[in-house]
């Protein structure tokens, strides 16, 4: 049985398998290529926190690979008046085929994991966000060819997704520089890990120069609305501006897995700029979500 909770759960070699897949998909789907699974296979849903791009890619992304996903929400579900995650993993396997989990705490995607007998989907917790990385290397990928040995700038909040590019910068061997306020560092054990390939670097500037790709995400996440207000204050350095941009590699990319607050974590100049590919990024992440569900399920036949 495989899941995808974390980057760290596939080897280099299936990362970028599918990544490479991923690509095939968005080539099919942009000639009209019919891309149905030999059999249908339907996927549950689970949001405990709020979605546009994760929420419609796997919904799409099923119905065209001839499937069919159901939204759960914590709100109508017995999950949401306290049947254990345990239970819910069990009633849910004898069921479908697949689950998908958004959710707070990370343990709570382990332990769907542990109870269920179908692979789960890690769809973003407080401490990671897997989907995302697999749509933002294979946009790399199509827009500036191999990742491998090149350098990338973090700047912004120590979150989810600085801790996925961490995992991500070991996994596929690229050099990350971490620009974050003290206080907002990524997580140590994490980072500690992941020390062979990811540094923090004291500025934005410092992350920046001559890096291939410059990656920032908001400054409050999900679960941290009441901290918008001081955090503005704290993270006005680390916003990526023009002035940033221009130190990194002239054909350096931007990258922002959305939503995005113009103005704060990035200006406008950049976000809808030449260098910026977030449309692409947040496109792919339907295709790179069908090349994860063919994936697992071919892993886990049973
Ligand atoms: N990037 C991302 O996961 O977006 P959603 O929160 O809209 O799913
Ligand atoms: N760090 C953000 C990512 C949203 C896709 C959050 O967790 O809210």
């Amino acid at each position: 049985m495989r899941h995808y909770l974390s980057e760290l759960d596939l080897t280099k070699e299936e990362f970028l398998q599918l990544v490479h897949r991923g690509r095939e998909f968005r080539e099919q789907w942009e000639s009209g290529e019919l891309q149905t699974l030999p059999k249908p296979h339907t996927m549950a849903m689970i949001f405990e926190k709020s979605s546009t791009r994760t929420r419609v890619s796997f919904e799409a992304g099923m119905a065209q690979l001839g499937g069919h996903a159901i939204n759960l929400s914590p709100r109508d579900t017995q999950l949401g008046r306290g049947e254990p995650v345990e239970d819910t993993a069990r009633v849910l396997s004898q069921m479908v085929d697949i689950i998908m989990l958004r959710t707070f705490s990370h343990d709570i995607v382990e332990r769907m994991a542990e109870s269920a007998s179908i692979p789960v989907i890690n769809g973003l917790t407080d401490l990671l966000h897997p989907c995302q990385l697999l749509a933002d290397m294979q946009t790399f990928a199509e827009n500036a060819g191999d990742i491998e040995g090149k350098s990338v700038a973090w700047i912004g909040d120590g979150n989810n997704m600085c801790h996925s590019y961490i995992n991500t910068a070991n996994l596929l061997g690229f050099d990350l520089r971490i620009a974050c306020p003290d206080g907002h560092e990524p997580d140590p054990q994490i980072l500690e890990r992941g020390a062979a390939r990811a540094t923090r670097v004291e500025s934005a500037e410092a992350a920046a120069e001559g890096a291939h790709l410059v990656v920032t995400d908001v400054w409050a996440s999900m679960g941290q609305e009441d901290e918008q207000a001081v955090r503005e204050l704290v993270f006005k350095p680390f916003q990526v501006t023009e002035e940033v941009m221009a130190l990194a590699d002239s054909e350096a990319l931007f990258m922002h897995c959305l939503p995005v607050h113009r103005g704060d974590e990035v200006v406008a100049e950049v976000l809808d700029g030449p260098q910026s590919v977030v449309w692409d990024e947040a496109g792919n992440r339907l295709h790179a979500q069908k090349a994860l569900i063919e994936f697992l399920l071919s892993e886990s036949v049973n």
